[in-house]
């Protein structure tokens, strides 16, 4: 359905083409001084230029067209020539009605529905998820349902970091630990066990600790080298304990990932881009793209215009070996073939910027992508603790992802326990919901590409622009909903009739704006523009709900009006919030 800007846009047409005026310098905002107007025209200003008069007078002349139009309440024009506009409330009531009736609550999909790539997650096998992936699961998951919402064919893609010299530490760590086990013997010719030969909680003690004697051990660091090489190399047994950890590690990961509502539709690798690698570097020379620069081989980048030096793109190090960069490359290569994407988004820490532009840049001189693909990257800052430096334990160490989310749910359980009296376990369960919602609004909330403080107190309060604040927006509309249907009230009777007061049209035309946003959010890739929808909304409504008697009010078709409008606030909430990633409880 076409949005109201668009609607405003047409009505004023005839107005300017009547006056001699080229439609085209029609301009209408949502206006951003409420107090004065709810939508702006600035076309007068414009088309002042180009016809040599005075803004001013060109808008008077526009106002005055425009007399016995049904869909404004106030037109008027001001100095030094906007044109101020009101909605008729009974224009406003009948899209709202619209709004309520479509089944994208007045999102205008894609017209051509793309292929979208998107990577995020980015965890490292073996390695426990700390708060640094956070952000890329928490962005990206949104950006993915955003896209999604908007008609797009998504592919979502955890990338993992599966291939590095962390497996060859972990490798070497067991056979120190369990020398006698049959893959540290060159000897052994049989199958190799399909039972792991560690648990989970085993492998999370295991990877530190090989990771802290590297660091001390330089021997140990060597072999571990050596054994990373080896499973590089396809050596099997080194191959069967890589499975071994893949298996342990990914149930884990998946059920961390799942606590975070986060999914993910593949589930690769660095691993399953090797076998592109020979085939890339092989391409990359006969291009004559690739060439030897102190033993390694490489690709200039550098392009004209370039703001600053690009240092050239290692694809081969001098010892043979493939790089972070190569197997990005080589990972596109398996995506163009398996998916053709129209596009492609990578959800990854601003600070590796640099890598990115390195790989685009080879991925299109190679011609491995189409020059007009777009390739974006869209790097996070980093989520600091409230002393400004990147957020740690009390301790000062790395904080775990699992330990935050608890320590947040706690809180969460602590506030919900404090604010009312219910039975434990449905408390607990709250806690968890309410507690999602306070670290993904929390981060969500801020520019992706900017750092932020992640402070607990604030972003579990349910007080101001934050995630318990929407739910318990949310939490309300259900309850007054719930009431009325107790009562044996029939929610699909009636329609929504004209505003009866100031901050119920402020809450309508809060509603027209649900397309508008989500489109936005999607062409900047900005979650955070959601985020401060709803909280307008979230205001608009409480507002609205302090000033009006809902269920007392008598008139029969004004309270089915009011509870329609609530049900399409809490359709609009509830599917922001799911694009955010998290939902509401019915209670809390
Ligand atoms: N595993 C990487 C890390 O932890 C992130 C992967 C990002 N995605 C990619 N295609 N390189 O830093």
């Amino acid at each position: 359905m076409k949005t109201i800007l668009d609607l405003i846009v047409e009505e004023l047409k005839p107005a300017f083409t009547g006056c001699g005026y080229d439609e085209k310098y029609i301009r209408v905002t949502v206006s951003n001084r409420p107090d004065l107007c709810e939508y702006q025209c600035n076309g007068a200003m414009a088309a002042a230029k180009a016809y040599k008069k005075k803004p001013i007078d060109i808008a008077n002349e526009v106002v005055e067209k425009t007399a016995g139009s049904k869909m404004f309440s106030e037109i008027n024009a001001v100095m030094p020539g906007f044109i101020n506009i009101r909605l008729n409330p009974c224009y406003l009531a009948s899209y709202v009605q619209q709004v309520a009736e479509d089944e994208k609550l007045g999102l205008n999909a894609a017209e051509k529905p793309e292929t979208i790539i998107i990577d995020y997650g980015g965890a490292n096998v073996a390695k426990p998820l700390h708060v640094g992936h956070l952000r890329s699961a928490v962005i990206g998951e949104s950006i993915k349902r955003i896209s999604r919402y908007m008609g797009h064919h998504v592919i979502s893609d955890v990338h993992l970091g599966d291939w590095g010299l962390q497996m060859g530490l972990i490798i070497e760590e067991l056979h120190d630990r369990q020398p006698d086990l049959v893959y540290f013997d060159p000897d052994y010719t049989g199958e190799y066990p399909s039972e792991p030969p560690f648990t989970i909680s085993e492998l999370e003690d295991i990877y530190p600790a090989a990771s802290a004697k590297s660091k001390v051990d330089a021997a140990f660091r060597e072999r571990a080298q050596q054994a990373t090489f080896k499973l590089q190399s396809g050596y099997a047994p080194f191959h069967a304990i890589w499975k071994h950890i893949m298996n342990v590690s990914l149930k884990d990961l998946k059920k961390n990932y799942g606590n975070l509502n986060v999914s993910f539709d593949l589930w690769k690798g660095e691993s399953d881009a090797q076998p592109y690698i020979p085939g890339l570097i092989e391409d990359l020379q006969k291009k004559g793209l690739a060439y030897e620069s102190d033993g390694a081989l490489v690709v200039d980048i550098a392009q004209e215009g370039d703001a600053k030096e690009y240092p050239p793109c290692i694809v081969r190090k001098s010892d043979g070996a493939a790089l972070y960069a190569t197997s990005d490359l080589a990972t596109i290569i398996e995506r163009e073939q398996d998916f053709h994407p129209d596009r492609y988004i990578y959800v990854v820490d601003k600070r590796q910027e640099l890598h990115f532009i390195q790989v685009f840049r080879v991925a299109k001189k190679a011609g491995i992508v189409k020059e007009d693909t777009p390739m974006i990257f869209l790097g996070f800052g980093t989520m600091n603790g409230k002393d400004g430096g990147p957020f740690k334990t009390r301790e000062g160490g790395v904080m775990r992802l699992e330990n935050l989310i608890a320590d947040i749910d706690e809180e969460m359980y602590r506030k919900i326990v404090e604010n009312r009296s219910v039975k434990d376990k449905d408390a607990k369960d709250t806690a968890k919901i309410v507690g999602l919602s306070a670290i993904k609004y929390g981060d969500l909330s801020n520019q992706a590409t900017k750092d932020y403080v992640f402070d607990i107190d604030r972003f579990t309060s349910f007080e101001g622009n934050t995630g318990p604040y929407i739910l318990y927006t949310i939490v309300r509309i259900k309850s007054i909903l719930n009431r009325y249907k107790e009562e044996g009230g029939n929610l699909d009777a009636g329609e929504i009739l004209p505003a009866v007061n100031a901050s119920q049209k402020n809450l309508m035309l809060e509603l027209t704006k649900f397309g508008n946003t989500i489109e936005n959010a999607f062409e900047e890739k900005a979650p955070h523009k959601i985020c401060a929808y709803i909280y307008e909304v979230s205001n608009a409504f409480n507002s609205f709900y302090h000033e009006t008697k809902i269920l007392s009010e008598e008139d029969q078709a004004q309270k089915e009006s009011f509870l329609k409008l609530l049900g399409l606030t809490k359709d609009i909430l509830e599917k922001s919030i799911d694009l955010l990633g998290f939902s509401a409880p019915d209670r809390m």
